[in-house]
């Protein structure tokens, strides 16, 4: 499939939003009402399901294991269930010192000086897809807005046509929907397809490389390895196909709960409007509160105690990030929104470590621009219909219907 520049006129169809696996049962806040029993109850929990896998919910316990990749590797499996079929995906697949060349690879992709250049592409992007639907009086903010928005910044990104960018999307949730209901052919097939998506975008680069400071896959190309080599062709293959899904889903299913807060809380809204340079800080909070990846996971590479359990070599961990992010022992008032928590009681919502979110500061400008213009655009909006609930290891609402007020 060649790859051709970007027709910035293209929106990217919606109709398969509901192939993200929605969760019919789940509400928006019962994710956090479990958690916090859990932690409560038994804060190094093991199940016996998907062949066994414990789960950390205080925030020390997960924090300690995300700075500790000696013990707590991410190289048998980043995601429980773990996920059979597919290949070994840098930077989240390696452990040190494997995993830094790939790191150090695109790191410059995500510094300040890029996001200069970023910030009026996405306050555009934003701007095109908000207007209209402020002015229709109504919308569902993921459905026309927050599932839109991430494929036109991915197609930007890797200098690919937005059709492709809305195609990696559709079979990126195809590959969700098959991971939860274990469809084991379903998800050879799609991850094979995001596999030949990435072949065709190196074949292309390979031939024409552009800035590698402002191409990923340049950049990758260009890299070299700790002993001065260039990148092994699989791994290269691996770490764009990690590339192009890592980024779409959270700020979906974010945005979307950036919206509902902000529907309950008539009172934020209008504090961010009278004061929009509270808005990071805002962000920050809502981050905290409302943590899009439930948790990624490792694997111990020695047995190890934590709370009194005995957890063996081998043995996959969950790391709950919502659950941390609501730990009473550090966060004070932990299900309240607050401006004012002291310095140093970071969230975890973009992890922490060697694998901490690399793209963190593009989709901290993402969701910022999104909210600034949200608020700056209308007086606040009132839900409309049922918000129905994305599921494990995602968390966030699939579609929010407002009306602006
Ligand atoms: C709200 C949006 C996002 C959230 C909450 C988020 C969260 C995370 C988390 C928690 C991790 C660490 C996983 C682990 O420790 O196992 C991670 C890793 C990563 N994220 Fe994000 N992410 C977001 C958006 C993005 C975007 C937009 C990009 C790129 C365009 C991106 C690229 C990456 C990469 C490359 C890694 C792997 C880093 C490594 O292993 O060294 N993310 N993300």
């Amino acid at each position: 499939m060649p790859v051709m520049p970007a027709p910035k006129a293209f929106v990217p169809p919606v109709n398969n939003l509901h192939e993200f696996t929605a969760d019919q049962t789940e509400q928006f806040d019962d994710a956090h009402a479990q958690f916090a029993d859990l932690r409560a109850r038994c804060p190094v929990a093991h199940s016996a399901d998907f062949e066994g896998f414990w789960v950390l919910t205080r925030y020390n316990d997960v924090t300690a294991a995300l700075s500790d990749s000696d013990t707590f590797s991410t190289a048998h499996q980043n995601v429980v269930p773990r996920v059979a079929t597919s290949g070994r995906r840098p930077p989240l697949h390696l452990d040190p010192p494997e995993h830094t060349p790939y790191r150090r690879a695109i790191m410059p992709l995500f510094h300040a000086d890029r996001m200069a250049h970023w910030e009026p592409v996405v306050r555009r992007m934003v701007s095109d897809l908000l207007t209209p639907l402020i002015q229709a009086g109504s919308a569902d903010i993921c459905v026309d807005f927050s599932y839109r928005l991430p494929i036109f910044v991915l197609a930007d990104f890797f200098h690919i046509p937005s059709e492709t960018a809305a195609k990696i999307r559709d079979i990126g949730a195809d590959f969700n929907h098959a991971l939860q209901v274990r469809d084991m052919a379903k998800l050879e097939q799609t991850s094979l397809f995001l596999y030949d998506v990435a072949r065709d975008i190196i074949a292309l680069r390979k031939v024409h490389p552009l800035d590698p400071g402002t191409d990923p896959t340049s950049a990758l190309l260009a890299a070299r390895d700790n002993a001065g080599q260039p990148l092994p062709d699989e791994m290269l293959l691996g770490t764009i196909r990690q590339l192009l899904v890592v980024g779409i889903i959270a700020p979906t299913t974010f945005t979307g709960s950036m919206a509902v807060h902000l529907a309950r809380h008539p009172e934020h809204f209008s504090m961010l409007k009278n004061k929009p340079d509270l808005i990071p800080a805002a962000l920050e909070e809502l981050l905290r509160l409302y943590t899009p990846y439930r948790g990624f996971a490792r694997t111990a590479t020695r047995d190890i105690e934590i709370g009194g359990r005995q957890i063996a070599k081998d043995e996959p961990i969950a790391l709950a990030f919502t659950a941390a992010n609501r730990d009473p022992e550090v966060f004070e008032d932990p299900d309240t929104f607050r401006l004012d928590r002291a310095e140093g009681r970071q969230h975890v919502a973009f992890g922490r470590g060697p694998h901490q979110c690399a793209g963190a500061p593009l989709a901290r400008l993402m969701l910022r621009v999104t909210l600034e213009e949200l608020i700056s655009r209308s007086n606040g909006w009132e839900i409309t219909g049922p918000v129905p609930m994305t599921t494990w290891p995602e968390y966030g609402p699939l579609s929010v219907p407002v009306r602006f007020l």
